[in-house]
């Protein structure tokens, strides 16, 4: 699906660019460009980088919130 419809870049080139490490709106647009026209790609590509860096940080903690009780049970 294309994201930035102004440069033509996919979510799926999104997420590769943001997995080699953009991790800011201003990376992106560096690098290739989205966001930096119309700027009406701006929110999904933030939502994007959002999202990204969020999976990985629950891959790094080892699943530990997933394993946590239910905060009422733990009363
Ligand atoms: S749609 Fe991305 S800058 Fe226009």
């Amino acid at each position: 699906m294309i994201v930035c419809v102004c440069r033509g870049i996919s979510h799926h080139k999104l997420l590769e660019i943001i997995q080699e490490g953009a991790s800011s709106l201003e990376a992106i647009t560096a690098r290739c460009g989205a966001g930096g026209d119309c700027g009406s790609c701006q929110a999904t590509l933030q939502s994007l980088i959002h999202r990204s860096q969020r999976a990985a940080e629950s891959s790094t903690d080892g699943g530990c919130r997933a394993a946590q009780p239910p905060i009422d049970a733990a009363a």
